[in-house]
C-alpha cells in the first residue's frame, strides 16, 4: 500500500518544489513506484519532470471539477518507476470553484484513493499557501514534510504550519503525521547555516531528518532540462543528499 507523503511549507521559496521532484525520483531511482503529484498552480513540480505543462491533455484541475477521470490524468512512466499527475495555471481557479462544494477537503483524497495501491509513494507538491489546495493535500497525505530553508527567518511561520496541521489532525484526517523537517539550501561556509540548524533543532520539537540538503547549483540548473537532479547530474552534492534523504523516508516508513 502506498506511502503519502505532502511537502508543504507555506513560505515560498524554502526548496518545497525541490524537494518533492528530487524525492520523488531518488525513490523511484531505489526502485520504488512513485507518483509525483503536483498540487501548486505553478506546476514547476510537473516542467522539472518534463512534462509540458501548457500540452498537457489533463492536470489536476481536471480532477477538482469532475472533468476527467484519474487514469486521464496521470502521465505514465515519465521516467523509470515514475508517474506524474500534472498541474498548470488553470489550478488556480480551483479554490473558487470549490466554494459550496460538499467534502471539498477530501476531493483529491478520493480520487488517490482509487490508484494508491499502483505506488509505494505519492509525493505531493504543495503551493506556498495554506489553502483548499494544501489542505486537500493534507487530508489526502500519511504525513507532512516540511523543508526548512537555512536562513534566518527560518522559524517564522512555521507555529501556524504546525497549527493548520494539527486542526488538519483534530477534523479532518486524525492519522495525518508530522513526517519530520528537512534542512535545505544549506551553505557550509557560513555560520549562519549552522546556526539555523542548531536553533531550530533547539526550539522545534519534531523529527529532523539527519540528511541535510546543501545549497548546490545543479540543483537549481537541472529542473530547466526538465530533469531531476539523480539523472542531470547524478555525481554531484545535490544528488547524492536527495538519494541519502530518499533512503531515510524509506527506513523510516519500515520503522
Ligand atoms: N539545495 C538547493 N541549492 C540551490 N538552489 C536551490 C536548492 N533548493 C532550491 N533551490 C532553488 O531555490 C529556488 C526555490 O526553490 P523551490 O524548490 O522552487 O522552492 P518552493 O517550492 O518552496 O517555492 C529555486 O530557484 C530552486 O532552484
Ligand atoms: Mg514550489
Amino acid at each position: 500500500m502506498g506511502r503519502i507523503i505532502a511537502i508543504a511549507n507555506q513560505k515560498g521559496g524554502v526548496g518545497k518544489t525541490t524537494t518533492a521532484i528530487n524525492l520523488s525520483s531518488s525513490l523511484a531511482g531505489l526502485g520504488k513506484k512513485v507518483l509525483a503529484l503536483d498540487m501548486d498552480p505553478q506546476g514547476n513540480m510537473t516542467s522539472g519532470l518534463s512534462v509540458n505543462k501548457n500540452e498537457v491533455e489533463n492536470t489536476v484541475y481536471d480532477l477538482i471539477i469532475g472533468g476527467a477521470e484519474i487514469e486521464e490524468c496521470i502521465c505514465s512512466e515519465v521516467f523509470e518507476n515514475l508517474d506524474v499527475l500534472p498541474s498548470n495555471i488553470d489550478l488556480s481557479a480551483a479554490e473558487i470553484e470549490l466554494i459550496g462544494v460538499d467534502n471539498k477537503e477530501y476531493i483529491i483524497k478520493n480520487e488517490i484513493e482509487k490508484v494508491k495501491d499502483d505506488y509505494d509513494y505519492v509525493i505531493i507538491d504543495c503551493p506556498p499557501a495554506l489553502s483548499m489546495l494544501t489542505i486537500n493535500a493534507m487530508t489526502t497525505a500519511d504525513s507532512v514534510l516540511v523543508p526548512i530553508q537555512c536562513e534566518y527567518y527560518a522559524l517564522e511561520g512555521l507555529s501556524q504550519l504546525v497549527h493548520t496541521i494539527e486542526l488538519v489532525q483534530e477534523r479532518l484526517n486524525p492519522s495525518l503525521e508530522i513526517e519530520g523537517v528537512v534542512f535545505t539550501m544549506y551553505d557550509a561556509r557560513t555560520n549562519l547555516s549552522l546556526q539555523v540548524v542548531e536553533n531550530v533543532k533547539d526550539n522545534l520539537n519534531q523529527n529532523i531528518y539527519k540528511t541535510i540538503i546543501p545549497r548546490n547549483i545543479r540543483l537549481a540548473e537541472a529542473p530547466s532540462y526538465g530533469m531531476p537532479i539523480n539523472l542531470y547530474d547524478p555525481k554531484s552534492a545535490g544528488a547524492e543528499s536527495y538519494m541519502m534523504l530518499a533512503e531515510e523516508v524509506i527506513n523510516k516508513g519500515e520503522e
